[in-house]
């Protein structure tokens, strides 16, 4: 369970004839796409709204359609118009229809006569599911306020209103306005040297899909680690953040080595406050971090090598709907774990990789049968719903598998070679496949039969012979964690001084579900893990803490997820306060707290927890009266 898989409780089948090429938006490029939108936007920090207008430029495909359809969320709009070569603008009449679960409002604009640009004038909601407003006293400097986007999966319609699918590319430019002192970033090539003047301009010049639109503003300092390369943070943590990520360079150009050039110009990090609800997001030229991989050891910057990856798997070569997303996730957890071997070493890259592996193994049979598949069947509405561990820890395994068979040199030759093949388009696993048939499985055949390649990509659970590593150290690790239980080995006599993040969250992983109190306060005792500064550690610990019943670690875990907003460092935490009523109570004090400080994102996830849990409390009260 790794990003929103905490938010997939409810699935919401559309109806078939809803379900266009992308059930997630309600978008109609076989009429017409967009090439490019040009933003004029103010970020309007006292009422959280962005506001402006975005003029899009059309690429008419069908002679007899009638209408451009968008995907809007939220947004108030003020005005429609279309606008011709001389600049004159008339006003179009348009239709917002009602709010659809997970889909927001379509907006269906007439416009039988192809206006090559449509401007729309608009605001944002105070609560737009793809933005964050956190007023200064919530920042970690509590100078000036802070905003930040988060569009993917299907957020970006909640700032702007455009065609929601990643199957539409276009470029992009933006003028934004700001108060003086903020410094506005986009995913478009940043200056480091920009004056602080509230008034910034931006120019994508390569074809995106919507979901890396990405805005942020604030108190940001920037510190450059590279010559192409920059480091964005609040003041106070720009030094930290940029000695953890100093490496960033090499990052590059090892990835260019593997599959070719970087082709966007800079890759700048950006990090932002705990509350960001994911680890990273790979918005174009400039990734957003979270600030819990600061941990001062560089242990957990696999998360650049991630984000950094996604410049090829998956802002080069894009997923065409979130049904093929382990095209994005997979293929860039493969190609993490090669920038991580590169630069940190087979053994390190190996802990990271059996850390996924081990976790897939034990949960992948419980899933319903569809959410197993790399390429699922039926789709789901919530785009959120459909990313779970299976598109990132199933879709790397099968690179690895075909890694193996196929051998390092001709199957990194292969990925190059699809990265060029399809560079700047969205595709289909379907594509991806009729791709990989004759360059690769035929092309060497006896390596690998097509039905072994089939059973991988829609097939239910792990194939039998898929390839597993060897980690001496984990090894030492399973025989010690075993002989601590079985009470031949103190807690203070574990061999853990050495023990670096991924072996201590591989010992914490593979504790039982419901570990013995005494076990968990022996634990403690010896190495002090209630209080850890290190989150990915902290979150292991205290679910396991509070699942043993040990309400000593109880306020260190609310404190934990009160500070971090990240779904995959919070969620298992309130999971775990959930599973007991006195728990359940204590988790809602703890989230009315919190709830201020959360992204609407994490809110949504707690909420739904929380519905969740009562409606089951409610139907076990109803089963016994
Ligand atoms: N693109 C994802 C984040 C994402 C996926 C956001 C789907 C919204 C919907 C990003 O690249 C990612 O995978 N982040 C991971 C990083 C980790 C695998 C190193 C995360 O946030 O935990
Ligand atoms: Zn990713």
């Amino acid at each position: 369970m790794r990003l929103l898989s905490t938010l997939a409780l409810g699935a919401f089948v559309l109806p078939v004839a809803a379900q266009a090429s992308d059930p997630h938006s309600y978008a109609q490029p076989q009429d017409v796409v967009i090439s490019h939108i040009d933003l004029k936007l103010a970020v309007d920090f006292p009422h959280k709204q962005l506001g402006g207008t975005a003029t899009l430029t059309l690429d008419w495909k069908n002679p007899d359609a009638h209408d451009l359809v968008l995907d809007t969320e939220n947004l108030a709009i003020a005005s429609i118009e279309a606008v011709d070569t001389k600049g004159h603008a008339h006003a179009l009449h348009y239709a917002l229809a009602e709010p659809v679960k997970a889909m927001g409002r379509k907006l269906t604009i007439d416009a039988p006569e192809h206006p090559r640009e449509i401007r729309i004038a608009y605001k944002t909601s105070p609560d737009a599911s793809g933005l964050q407003w956190l007023a200064a006293a919530q920042t970690a400097d509590k100078h000036l306020p802070f905003l930040f986007s988060q569009s993917e999966a299907t957020h970006a319609r909640s700032w702007i209103p455009l065609q929601d699918s990643p199957a539409i590319r276009f470029t992009y430019t933006a003028h934004v306005t700001a108060p003086n002192d903020v410094r506005v970033v986009m995913s478009a090539p940043n200056v480091p040297k920009h004056p602080l003047d509230g008034s910034f301009d931006f120019e994508q010049t390569h074809p995106i899909p919507s979901y890396l639109m990405a805005i942020a503003a604030g108190d940001l300092a920037v510190r450059e680690t590279g010559p192409r390369s920059a480091v964005y943070a609040e003041p106070s943590v720009l030094a930290k953040a940029a000695h953890e990520f100093e490496d960033t360079e090499q990052m590059i150009a090892t990835t260019e080595k593997l599959y070719g050039p970087y082709r966007w110009g800079r890759y700048d990090i950006l990090v932002l406050p705990p509350s960001f609800p994911y680890g990273g997001m790979e918005n174009p030229n400039m990734t957003f971090a979270t600030p819990t991989v600061l941990v001062g050891d560089k242990s957990l910057v696999s998360l650049v090598a991630h984000e950094l990856a996604h410049s090829w798997s998956g802002n080069l070569v894009t997923n065409a709907s979130w049904r093929d997303t382990w095209l994005n996730e997979g293929f860039t957890t493969y190609v993490q774990g090669r920038i991580t071997e590169a630069l940190y070493g087979q053994s390190q890259a190996t802990e990271e990789t059996l850390l996924a592996v081990r976790n897939l193994e034990k949960t992948i049979g419980k899933m319903p049968e569809n959410a197993q598949r790399l390429a699922p069947q039926p789709r789901t509405v919530d785009a959120d719903d459909e990313l779970s561990d299976v598109a990132y820890d199933k879709g790397s395994w099968f690179l690895r598998t075909l890694e193996a068979k196929f051998g390092r040199k001709d199957f990194d030759a292969w990925l190059e070679g699809y990265f060029n093949h399809f560079q700047w388009h969205s595709i289909t696993t379907e594509q991806m496949l009729a791709y990989l048939k004759p360059s690769l499985i035929d092309k060497y055949p006896g390596r690998m039969s097509w039905e072994e390649v089939q059973a991988w990509v829609y097939g239910t659970g792990i194939p039998k012979d898929a390839p597993i590593p060897d980690s001496p150290r984990f090894d030492a690790i399973d025989r010690e964690r075993n002989e601590f239980l079985a009470g031949t080995l103190a807690a203070g006599k574990l061999d853990a001084k050495g023990w670096n993040t991924q072996e201590w969250m591989y010992f914490l992983d593979r504790l039982p579900d419901t570990p013995p109190l005494a076990k968990m306060q022996e634990l403690d005792a010896a190495w002090h893990l209630t209080g850890t500064p290190n989150a990915e550690i902290g979150m292991r610990w205290y679910v396991h803490a509070i699942a043993a019943g040990d309400k000593a670690a109880w306020p260190a875990a609310a404190e934990h997820a009160t500070r971090i907003g990240r779904l995959y460092l919070t969620m298992p935490i309130y999971k775990a306060f959930v599973a007991t009523p006195e728990g359940f109570a204590y988790a809602e004090q703890v989230y009315a707290k919190a709830k201020d400080g959360y992204h609407p994102l994490t809110r949504m996830a707690v909420e739904k927890l929380f519905a969740r849990t009562r409606a089951a409390q409610a139907s076990a009260a109803a089963d016994k009266g």
